[in-house]
């Protein structure tokens, strides 16, 4: 049995994220759990906000059907996004939102079908000391409003931008742990959820 593939990818553009790091933190621990990674950057996948007239006149954008091709190669997704007053930044929501159209040209590869049946994780990081906390019950939300399974462990890493260390791991030993029962509990349902 080949490796769950999970698509791993931060709800930040910003070159200096702590979304970003903090997916760098997770990283090692998917692999320990035999994950095969895709990791994605969102700033290579700029995509204008939805308007449902540019989708008549242009279709999805090639970033986004992009986008939707990981999505539906993934076994399991693991998001790690900011809080934007209380919830989801607006990148995060607008690729979800592009991502979850049909595209009748690929509609194996579109629509609600590469999120359904897939599990899902949520973590967050902020520069505050709620570390995202709000954020990832709206995500959670989101996700399974588009039929995901968001396995019920999940973290918000406050003090972000002091809280990862140089070798990648969160400093704090009770957070590392679980991050890695994160990491162990989705790739374990990415390998029995598979198709
Ligand atoms: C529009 C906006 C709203 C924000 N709202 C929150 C918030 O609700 N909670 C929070 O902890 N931080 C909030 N912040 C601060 C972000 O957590 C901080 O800018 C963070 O570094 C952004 O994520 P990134 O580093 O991954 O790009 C907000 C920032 C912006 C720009």
């Amino acid at each position: 049995m080949s490796a769950p593939r999970i698509l791993i990818f931060a709800g930040s553009a910003r070159r200096e994220a702590l979304s970003k790091r903090l997916l760098s933190a997770c990283i090692r621990p998917l692999e320990s759990a035999g994950a095969q990674l895709n990791v994605v950057d969102l700033a290579d996948y700029p995509a204008p906000l939805y308007n449902g007239d540019l989708e008549v006149e242009s279709g999805i954008p090639v970033s986004m059907v992009t986008m939707q091709q990981h999505f539906a190669a993934s076994d399991g997704v693991l998001v790690v996004s900011p809080e934007y007053n209380g919830s989801i930044p607006p990148l995060l929501k607008n690729t979800l939102d592009w991502c979850s159209r049909p595209n009748p040209a690929d509609p194996e590869r579109s629509g609600g079908g590469i999120f359904a049946g897939r599990p899902a994780a949520v973590v967050a990081s902020s520069p505050g000391p709620m570390g995202g906390m709000r954020v990832l019950f709206h995500l959670r939300d989101i996700l399974g409003y588009l039929g995901m399974y968001v396995i019920p462990q999940q973290l918000g890493v406050g003090r972000a931008n002091t809280a990862i260390g140089d070798d990648l791991r969160l400093i704090d030993p009770r957070q590392q742990a679980m991050l890695e029962g994160i990491a162990s509990a989705l790739t374990t349902a990415a390998g029995k959820l598979r198709a």
